[in-house]
């Protein structure tokens, strides 16, 4: 019987993880079976138990259940310590890992998706939700010259940045910021908002932007976001966030398998699709 995964959420149908996985063990030459698995709003740990019972090996977690597997975990690596939240499990014995391969996703699409280092980089991060927290220590940890973490509320901007130095002491700190007291032009600005969501772009005074600047934005779709629009109108090249998606998943497959799968053809396959 094939090794058993799964992506588990609630909802779980749009979920594109299956696909993306199948074509991973595909090209990797692995023999595997991946899964949708919804999981009741109450019972995310019993349907991770029941899936242990039925022999999995993994799983991926999305909305609403990083949280929840973050808690459920019984070991965490750094990166999900950081995040505060897990989205791929492995399991073994009694024992279930928690990672978060978001970050590290967002650093590999852009180092080497887009060709553009990030060492001894001027970064803008927008946001201080989660999924500005789980960029957070995979971006320091290409060592930027800076890392200035902006949000619309400022407060939470800063909670982030102190539980960061607190739980990491050794890495760089981070430097918080309104919008708009951004004075400075950066390399790279990443927008890890949901203003996209809304059609918004997060009210970030166009200097920061230049024609050398990577503007990313997490969201992806059919057409560039509005803060890629705005973006590019003050001068900066842009990228959405599809890569980030298909490199997290290549990041679980490697935690998995102990193999790193070739994410090219899923990424074009995904982007003919939207
Ligand atoms: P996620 O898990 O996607 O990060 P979240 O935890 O709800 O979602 O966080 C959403 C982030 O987007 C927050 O940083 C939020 O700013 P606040 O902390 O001030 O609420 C930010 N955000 C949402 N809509 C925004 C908008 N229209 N303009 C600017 N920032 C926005």
């Amino acid at each position: 019987m094939p090794d058993l995964y799964a992506v588990i959420g609630n909802p779980i149908a749009h979920s594109k993880s299956p696909e993306i996985h199948a074509r991973f063990a595909q090209e990797a030459g692995q023999v595997m079976q991946y899964t949708r698995l919804l999981a009741p709003l109450d019972s995310f740990a019993t349907t991770v138990q029941k899936f242990i019972e039925e022999g999995a090996k993994g799983a991926n977690v999305t909305v609403p259940f990083k949280l929840d597997a973050y808690a459920l975990a019984t070991i965490l690596t750094d990166r999900a310590e950081a995040a505060g939240a897990v989205n791929t499990l492995k399991f073994d014995g009694d024992t279930i890992l928690g990672d978060n391969t978001d970050g590290i996703g967002l650093v590999t699409d852009i180092v080497r998706n887009a060709g553009v280092g990030l060492t001894g980089k001027r970064i803008l991060l927008l946001g201080a939700g989660g999924a500005a927290r789980g960029a957070l220590l995979p971006l320091l940890q290409t060592q930027p010259s800076q890392l200035v973490l902006a949000n619309r509320t400022l407060a939470k901007a800063e909670d982030l940045a102190q539980q960061i130095a607190l739980n990491f002491p050794n890495e760089a700190r981070i430097t918080t910021c309104e919008f708009a007291d951004l004075q400075d032009q950066f390399d790279i600005v990443i927008n890890a908002t949901s203003a996209s969501l809304q059609a918004d772009v997060p009210p970030i005074p166009p200097h920061v932007f230049g024609v050398s600047t990577l503007a990313y934005d997490m969201m992806y779709g059919q057409q560039p976001t509005v803060f890629m629009q705005f973006a590019s109108a003050h001068g900066a090249s842009v990228r959405d966030g599809l890569g980030m998606l298909v490199e997290q998943a290549a990041e679980a497959f490697f935690v998995w398998r102990g193999v790193r799968p070739q994410t090219a053809d899923v990424y074009a396959a995904l982007r003919a699709q939207l």
